[in-house]
């Protein structure tokens, strides 16, 4: 079966779909992206999702492409047709087509929808299985790093310098300072040499990630102290744990950095109390609530 896409309006087979080559997003990263968790048929922290959404595109003054109840179903839809269960579903809004000039059409033209979905399996139930190691990578983005744009150029070479050395994902830090920000495409945590859990406030520096706000949300009906202190490069080094979160990967360990062991190396107390966690939130389908 071939896989279905939403484009602009129509549902048709990937191989047949295509965006016009004046489209905003082809020639100046001119637009906005999400990347929402399906697991068994229900999107995972929808609502933060198109929250996220809403607020990014409000950000480069673009409104929604539709109403979010018509925007739900065509993401279901493009689920159903593709008969997934379980997977990633990308959409991404553009300023539309127009003749190419950096400054905004002078007379709007309809946005741009593309919505694609592609299964992945379910979460992991053990935590052991979903370990990666991760490098440290300069931060190379621009300034307003809290919108999800699809201007992704440094991510994608940190992540591709990940992979030449063997790693799974780039933590990135601040060059000038040596703070640690976020990673290339995560949310990133650490449990401090003082056994603080802590991830970095939010602001224009980091992407405001969904799985690690829902997260926050269920530690606190916990009552799990946390952190929402910068840690520096330095700090990072001095770590018993580290953790990254994301719609794709969940609540996951990092066991090495650099080629260090973090902490004995092992999966920690903390990372594996919060997997345990997340994965009883992503059960309850409580992603569906604010
Ligand atoms: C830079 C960056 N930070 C954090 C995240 C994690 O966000 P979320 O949990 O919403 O997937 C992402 C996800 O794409 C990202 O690209």
């Amino acid at each position: 079966m071939s896989k279905i896409a939403y484009v602009n309006g129509t549902y048709l087979p990937q191989g047949q779909a295509s965006v016009n080559i004046e489209d905003r997003g082809y020639q100046f990263g001119d637009g906005i992206y999400e990347v929402v968790h399906l697991y068994r048929g229900r999107f995972v922290d929808e609502a933060r999702h198109l929250d996220r959404l809403e607020r990014s595109l409000g950000e480069i003054h673009l409104p929604m492409p539709m109403p979010r109840a018509a925007l739900r179903m065509v993401l279901m839809e493009v689920a159903r047709r593709n008969r997934v269960q379980d997977g990633l579903l990308y959409m991404q809004v553009t300023r539309g087509v127009a003749r190419r000039d950096h400054a905004f059409p002078r007379v709007p033209v309809p946005v741009s929808l593309v919505v694609t979905i592609r299964h992945i399996p379910p979460y992991p139930k053990d935590v052991e299985r979903w370990t990666i190691s991760a490098i440290t990578h300069p931060d190379l983005r621009w300034a307003r790093r809290d919108i999800k744009s699809v201007n992704l150029l440094p991510n994608v070479l940190a992540r591709q310098a990940a992979r030449e050395a063997g790693a799974a994902e780039a933590i990135l830090y601040d060059e000038a300072t040596g703070m640690v920000t976020e990673g290339a495409a995560t949310s990133f945590w650490i449990v401090d040499a003082a056994g603080v859990l802590r991830t970095r406030h939010l602001d224009q520096v980091i992407l405001p990630g969904c799985t690690r706000g829902a997260l926050i949300a269920e530690m606190e009906a916990e009552g799990i102290p946390h952190s929402l202190a910068p840690f520096s490069l330095e700090e990072l080094r001095g770590a018993r744990e580290a953790f990254l979160t994301s719609a794709t990967s969940f609540v996951k360990p990092i066991l090495r950095i650099d080629g260090q062991d973090v902490g004995d190396g092992k999966v920690g107390p903390v990372t594996r109390r919060l997997f345990d966690l997340f994965s009883r939130h992503v059960h309850a389908g409580l992603g569906n609530s604010q």
